[in-house]
């Protein structure tokens, strides 16, 4: 099958033919985290809007699905947070992880600290506080407990770590059947990007999506659903993509949500 799912001879790299536990973090981070680019500044301005209105430590349990090495999403949602689970399957990525959490986060993270705090100033008053909530997870979505989370936020994974598109769709629908029927839901993609490269390694696999792909496999389960644009960012690395969306809702309390088996590598 194609990676489009016609007839060509090209073949579809599903999630488990990446070896996860090889994600290039030390490039990764060089590439996309070691500055604070406008992009991500749109990310965290559109997910900090939606935090903010809700109470210090509201939530009982939130998820960051996918979290990689990729600090903001947890800061983001550290106020409104009694915990925060991060949950990564690869080895480099949670390794990284909890050296962050356990020896303290790079300088690095402060400029995107001190933006997250701007935008809501209920954050305490250092990233290593916030960071106190976070709890690591080594596994991947299919081992996550259905219906726990009453927040949860995925942040460039469905679409990148896979080239398979209905796999992204149920991707996307595992990750709302972690969150309680209710619960709010956050998640940032990138705009029609194709499978890409970390510096020279090896090439990862991914589903190019556009806003109306995205709120499709959202709509049936989430309410007040928005999908919002950001425009290329021409200073981060040209990743083939053409922009970022960024998406906010409610978890659908009528919805009926499959659990979702991805299969063994
Ligand atoms: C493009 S990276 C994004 C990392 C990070 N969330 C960020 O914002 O930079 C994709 C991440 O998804 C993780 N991942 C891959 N397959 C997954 C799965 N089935 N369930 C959860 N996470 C997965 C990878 O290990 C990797 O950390």
């Amino acid at each position: 099958m194609s990676r489009h799912g016609g007839s060509g001879t090209e073949e579809v790299r599903r999630n488990a033919h990446a070896d996860w536990d090889r994600w290039p973090v030390e490039d990764y981070l060089e590439e996309n985290y070691r500055r604070l680019y406008a992009c991500d500044a749109a990310v965290i301005r559109h997910h900090s809007a939606y935090c903010r209105p809700l109470p210090a430590g509201s939530v009982a349990e939130a998820l960051e699905l996918g979290c990689g090495p990729n600090l903001y999403p947890l800061m983001i949602l550290a106020a409104a947070s009694g915990r925060i689970d991060a949950v990564e399957p690869g080895a480099a990525g949670y390794a990284y992880l909890r050296r962050q959490l356990h020896h303290g986060p790079e300088a690095s993270w402060q400029p995107f600290y001190d933006l997250c705090r701007r935008l809501n100033p209920a954050l305490p008053a250092s990233l290593s506080t916030a960071l106190e909530r976070v709890r690591p997870l080594h596994g991947d979505v299919s081992q996550v407990r259905q219906y726990r989370y009453g927040l949860g936020s995925m942040t460039f994974v469905a679409e990148s770590v896979t080239e398979d598109g209905a796999e992204f769709a149920a991707l996307c629908r595992a990750f709302l059947g972690c969150i309680r029927p209710g619960g709010g839901v956050l998640a940032a993609f990138m705009e029609n990007m194709p499978s890409y490269r970390i510096g020279e390694g090896p090439l990862w696999p991914a589903f190019p999506v556009d806003a109306p792909a995205v709120r499709e496999v959202f709509a049936p389960h989430t309410d007040r659903l928005v999908v919002r644009r950001v425009p290329k960012d021409p200073a981060l690395p040209d990743y083939g993509h053409t922009g970022m969306l960024l998406l906010s809702g409610t978890r659908r309390s009528d919805a009926d949500v499959p659990q979702l088996v991805i299969g063994s590598r």
